[in-house]
Parts: structure tokens; sequence; C-alpha cells
């Protein structure tokens, strides 16, 4: 069956996008309000797109009156944010944050999540997470719909001491380890990152598979 996106309510492109592009990631995101007051939440259109510069994507939607969500007001505002990967232990406190506090709270603060400094940005990253991202505001793209497409330039990258081992100029990251949970399908779905398989890349000829 072909789904013409033309013809689909937002709504239903949205449903039947959602629970066939599976798994995302999820960044767990930080951001600054203008009075300072810190944010978080997560999104799952999300992903990084090259290494030069190193870039990463949001997409963010709207609130149901149409105003734009905080984490993209105050990206937007501020032009920083970090991005924190979401370990299986803070997947419920993470979801927590995707309720839609009023915009004079602040999720980090009264969850109690606990954060430490970044070092190049002044949004703080969350202390428990396994990996996270300084993001600074590359570019903003109205797409003219309800969406906010927030391209950031990665200006750093932390990744806990524990899930690193090798030389110090070539680091095996042991991603498995990182325990990292992915957006699945449903309503609330989640994957673990750890249903992996190995296929080799070749060189052109490829090997005759006959
Ligand atoms: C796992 C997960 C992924 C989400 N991904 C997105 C997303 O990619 N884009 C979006 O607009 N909302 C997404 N949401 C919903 C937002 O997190 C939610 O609207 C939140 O209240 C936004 O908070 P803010 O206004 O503080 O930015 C997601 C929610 C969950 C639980």
């Amino acid at each position: 069956m072909q789904f013409d996106m033309k013809s689909l309510a937002p709504a239903d492109r949205y449903r039947l996008l959602v629970n066939t592009v599976t798994p995302r990631p999820i960044a767990w995101v930080v951001s600054r309000n203008a009075d300072g007051l810190l944010n978080a939440a997560p999104y799952s259109f999300f992903n990084v797109l090259g290494s030069e510069p190193p870039l990463c994507v949001l997409g963010i939607g709207q609130r149901a009156e149409g105003d734009p969500k905080d984490t993209a007001r105050n990206i937007v505002e501020s032009g920083e944010f970090t991005v924190n990967l979401v370990g299986e232990h803070d997947t419920r406190i993470m979801v927590d944050t995707a309720a839609e506090a009023p915009r004079d709270v602040s999720e980090i603060d009264v969850l109690g999540i606990t954060t430490r400094p970044a070092s190049l940005v002044s949004t703080p990253l969350i202390a428990s997470a396994p990996a996270a991202l300084e993001c600074r505001l590359w570019k903003p793209i109205d797409t003219g719909g309800n969406f906010t497409i927030i391209l950031g330039e990665i200006l750093a990258l932390h990744i806990g001491d524990e899930f690193l081992s090798g030389p110090d100029d070539r680091p095996r990251v042991d991603t498995e380890a990182m325990g990292l949970v992915g957006r699945a399908f449903g309503a609330g779905g989640y994957i673990r990152n750890k249903d992996t398989f190995e296929e080799a890349r070749v060189g052109w000829p490829v090997p005759d598979r006959g």
C-alpha cells in the first residue's frame, strides 16, 4: 500500500511515520530560557548528520495551542543546548520530562535531575547520561508547517570513562555497555541498543554470492 503524504491529515502522517521509521535515537535535550530556568525534554526526531562540521538535528513540533515548545524557543533564544543520550536506568524519568510542564517550571528541579557543568556551553549536562553532546545552534529551519528543525553544531562529545578502552588517540567505545535506549513503536515503546549483528563491508566488485 502506498500512502500519499499530501492526502493524509498531519496526525495520520505522524502516526504512520513514527511507527515505521524506527528505531530512533533519543536526544534528552537540556536548554535554558532567558530567565536562566533549565528545561529538559526528550526528542526522537534526532540524529547526527556529519562530521565536518559535526552536526546534529532535532525536529521539534508545537504545543497543542500552537506555541513553540520550550526546547525550540530556548535554543533559538540562547543559541545552545546539550543532548544527553539515555541509559535504560533513566527511561522512566526521561519520559516524565515529556509531560507538558508550565513554562515557568523546570523539569530538572521538580524531578530532581542531577546535572553537571558542560565545558563549552553554559547549559549543563545530565550527570547520569552515559554520553552527551555540547551543542551550539547552527541553523534553525522554519518548515512553514508546525515543526522547527534545529541544526546544532556539536562542540564536544562526552563519553563516560568506563565505556572507553584502548589508546587515548583512538579509543574504543563500548557502545553496548552504555545501555542506551531508543524509541521503538506504539504509544510508549522503547528499544535496547543491544540486539545487533555484524555484516562486513566489502570493496567493489562485490564477491559472487551465488
Ligand atoms: C521518547 C520521546 C520522544 C519525543 N520526541 C519528540 C520529537 O522528536 N519532537 C517533538 O516535538 N516532541 C517529541 N516528544 C514530545 C516532547 O518531549 C514533549 O512535547 C515535551 O513536553 C516538550 O517539552 P518542552 O516544551 O519542554 O520542550 C517526545 C516525547 C517522548 C517521550
